[in-house]
């Protein structure tokens, strides 16, 4: 009898396990990054790189609110040719890397993907979906054409796997998700943050510098899992899933929507990081004691009740 095996391909992209983290919410250091993987991801996935050093907005940059956390960093990062040399350490420990990466014109995402993808990333994530900044094409992926364009644009560049993160800030993500496939995506993260605001009431402001954030954490989960369940209905690729993953009945909610693997932040700023290995312990026990040997076996069931 075969053994039970946590094991996932997400197009073409080989993880031990279905769980990654999210982009962005930690740190990006070698030894943070190998911290991250010895936590139990599959594969680490980075912050976001773009075409410069930014710093992103001032602080503050962060605030919880009832049900998660609100952030505007505004995409601050080293630039994509800094990272070069931490992708292939991180080649060197073995460890699968997603490169997360956005750029202000198709022309930028596309010379970052050929950066990283040449510095040894696993997978490319095209994150077109930050709330947070005003660039032009900050939120390219609110519009099916740019969607397209710039992941056609990207897959004709680099010979990597494409995930194309999406935003919930929109009016039809699945539409949006089609449009990406039809680019060439190689599967679809979804999703990123939800705008929101706090306001502090003694100072009669909103909280965050950038007056806007994105909400993440729990209070994100019933939208992302939606967001989930309509892409898997819409596209052939794989789904990845993003937004309030805590413990692995939230993972498992995720699969059984149709997401081939997860991603997990917010959890991950409370708790130590080994939130990423008891989710894929949790799964791995959901599977057994239900009679699964494979994740692949019960992603999209929910679909078939
Ligand atoms: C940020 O840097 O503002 C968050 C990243 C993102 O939402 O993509």
């Amino acid at each position: 009898m075969s053994q039970l095996s946590l094991a996932v391909d997400v197009a073409g992209l080989r993880l031990r396990n279905p769980v990654m983290n999210a982009a962005g919410v930690l740190g990006m250091s070698h030894s943070l990054l190998r911290r991250i993987y010895e936590g139990g991801v599959g594969a680490v996935v980075t912050k976001s790189l773009g075409p410069e050093p930014r710093h992103g907005h001032s602080n503050p940059t962060l605030v919880t609110v009832e049900g998660g956390a609100l952030n505007a960093m505004g995409l601050p990062n080293p630039g994509a040719e800094y990272f070069i040399d931490t992708i292939r350490a991180l080649n060197g420990d073995g460890i699968p890397v997603v490169a997360s990466f956005f750029g202000a014109s198709i022309a930028d995402f596309r010379d970052v993907a050929v950066v990283l993808s040449e510095a040894g990333a696993d997978a490319l994530e095209l994150n077109c979906s930050c709330p947070n900044v005003e660039e032009e094409l900050s939120m390219l992926g609110a519009d099916p054409g740019n969607t397209e364009k710039v992941t056609a644009a990207v897959k004709e560049a680099v010979d990597k796997p494409v995930l194309v993160k999406l935003s919930p800030n929109v009016t039809d993500i699945a539409e949006i998700a089609v449009a990406a496939e039809r680019g060439g995506a190689d599967a679809i993260t979804a999703v990123n943050t939800l705008k929101g605001i706090a306001v502090d009431v003694d100072f009669r402001r909103p909280i965050l510098t950038n007056v806007t954030g994105g909400l993440s954490g729990p209070a994100l989960k019933p939208v992302a899992l939606r967001c989930v369940w309509e892409i898997h209905k819409a596209v052939e690729i794989p789904v990845v899933g993003c937004g309030g993953i805590s413990d692995w009945r939230d993972a498992v909610e995720y699969l059984l929507c149709g997401a081939s693997a997860v991603e997990i932040g917010t959890a991950a700023m409370k708790e130590d990081l080994d939130v990423y290995g008891k989710v894929a312990n949790g799964i791995e026990r959901y599977l057994e004691s239900n009679g699964f040997k494979e994740v692949k076996e019960i992603v999209g069931l929910a679909h078939e009740a």
